[in-house]
């Protein structure tokens, strides 16, 4: 992914990211036709980050179709899949994580200690993976937003974000 994504980059090309964890609905296909109107190339990431997730929430009843998200993410013509296995995102030995201390403590953050820090770590581990121009969010998890805001700012990467509206009730 980090070699395609530097081909674009030679080619000038503008890289757009979506980071998912599957099971697509209109509201990532929402996310991925803003992308398309920002971007020349749209990289769609699919994985179900095991770090976001509270010890009391079931990682592995999260629902999983990749086949059926792959057949939406190519009806809105994106142009890249990236699903990385779970070895792939976190070898054995891991042990480096992102956080934003006051903001991920705060709200959900409150009820969900541990929930911001997997999503920023995520975040960042897939930033530097996709190396994207743009990447976009959308505006239902406010929270996930401000603190991927933050996270850009603080740790300097030069990625705009992009705020989707709410396409559901
Ligand atoms: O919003 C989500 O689906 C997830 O929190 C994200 C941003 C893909 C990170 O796993």
């Amino acid at each position: 992914m980090q070699l395609l994504s530097e081909q674009f980059r030679l080619e000038k090309k503008k890289i757009a990211v979506v980071p998912t964890m599957g099971a697509l609905h209109e509201g990532h296909l929402s996310l991925i036709r803003i992308a398309k109107q920002n971007a020349d190339v749209v990289v769609v990431t699919i994985f179900v980050n095991p770090t976001q997730f509270s010890p009391n929430e079931d990682f592995n009843k999260y629902p999983r179709n990749l086949k059926l998200d792959i057949t939406l993410i190519q009806k809105e013509n994106a142009d890249v899949v990236f699903s990385p296995s779970l070895d792939e995102m976190y070898p054995k030995n891991y042990e480096t994580y992102v956080e934003s201390i006051n903001s991920s403590k705060v709200l959900e953050g409150k009820f969900r200690p541990t929930h911001f820090k997997g999503v920023s770590t995520i975040v960042a581990k897939l930033f530097n993976i996709t190396k994207p121009h743009v990447a976009v969010f959308g505006q239902k998890d406010a929270q996930q937003v401000f603190i991927i805001q933050q996270l850009v700012r603080d740790l300097n990467f030069s990625i705009e974000i992009i705020v989707a509206p709410i396409v559901r009730e």
